[in-house]
């Protein structure tokens, strides 16, 4: 008889199983980013709130608890990412002759490009973290400091509009929330649909709910920068 964990080992090596984590961590992601979103619009309050809310972050749980989320976080996207391009992998091995048509003339132009959203979104995420995290892009963030009630603090106020001032910078945000959109609209019918919640009945409901929660997070996202450039965001002396 099988134990448990060669049960669970071998769900997971099979197709179904990659599927359900795909679902499960990109589910996750979805809520990260919802999350992230409702945090960053914090920014139209001005830098008092939000730089309180990124130290409340910071220092929750003596500091573990931002430690955890990047943990969850990091796994989620590795998990995303590999099983992603194995089930690719599959699904190629499985046919090794190209089909006479096409297979992607009955694919949504949202569907055939997953992959290439995806890697644009994998992209940015490097150049967020090096952007906003790690100060590489711009070390002078390090000295960007704020007085929260005689506590210093990271002004990540300012750090955003510093780095949104950039056209550049916000034009690669801009094309890269617009190829995450198409990812998400996507992705978010695909979730329901590989955990069994997805109809006939649902399914149009799905893909309606799938375009609003992408369409949020899109507007959310980019009128920040568009904010920063247009000067409605913009530097607050302390
Ligand atoms: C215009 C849109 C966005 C803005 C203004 C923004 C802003 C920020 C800022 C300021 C930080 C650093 C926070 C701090 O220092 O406390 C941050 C961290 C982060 N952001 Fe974003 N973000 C945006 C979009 C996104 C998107 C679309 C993703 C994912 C696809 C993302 C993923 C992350 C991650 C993973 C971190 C690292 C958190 C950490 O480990 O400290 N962000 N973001």
């Amino acid at each position: 008889m099988k134990s448990l964990a060669q049960v669970v080992c071998s769900s997971f090596g099979s197709s179904v199983g990659k599927k359900l984590l795909v679902a499960v961590t990109g589910l996750a992601l979805l809520l990260f980013l919802a999350g992230h979103l409702a945090g960053n619009l914090l920014i139209y309050r001005g830098p008092e709130e939000l730089n309180a809310y990124a130290h409340e972050l910071h220092t929750a749980l003596h500091g573990s608890l931002v430690w955890i989320a990047r943990a969850g976080l990091l796994v989620a996207f590795v998990v995303h990412v590999a099983l992603t391009i194995s089930l690719a992998r599959d699904n190629r091995k499985a046919r090794p002759k190209a089909y006479a048509k096409p297979s992607t003339v009955q694919a949504s132009p949202a569907s055939r490009s997953m992959i290439l959203s995806g890697l644009v979104i994998l992209s940015f995420v490097v150049y967020h973290l090096l952007h906003f995290t790690v100060h590489v892009v711009d070390p002078g963030y390090d000295n960007l400091q704020y007085d929260l009630h005689g506590h210093t603090v990271p002004d990540v106020y300012h750090k955003v509009v510093v780095g949104f001032s950039s056209l550049p910078v916000s034009g690669f945000y801009i094309l890269s929330m617009a190829l995450l959109c198409t990812h998400l609209s996507h992705g978010f019918a695909s979730v329901f649909q590989t955990l069994g919640l997805r109809s006939a009945r649902t399914a149009s409901l799905l893909k309606i709910l799938g375009g609003a929660y992408a369409l949020v997070i899109f507007v959310g996202n980019v009128s920040i920068p568009i904010s920063v450039l247009a000067g409605v965001i913009k530097p607050i002396l302390h």
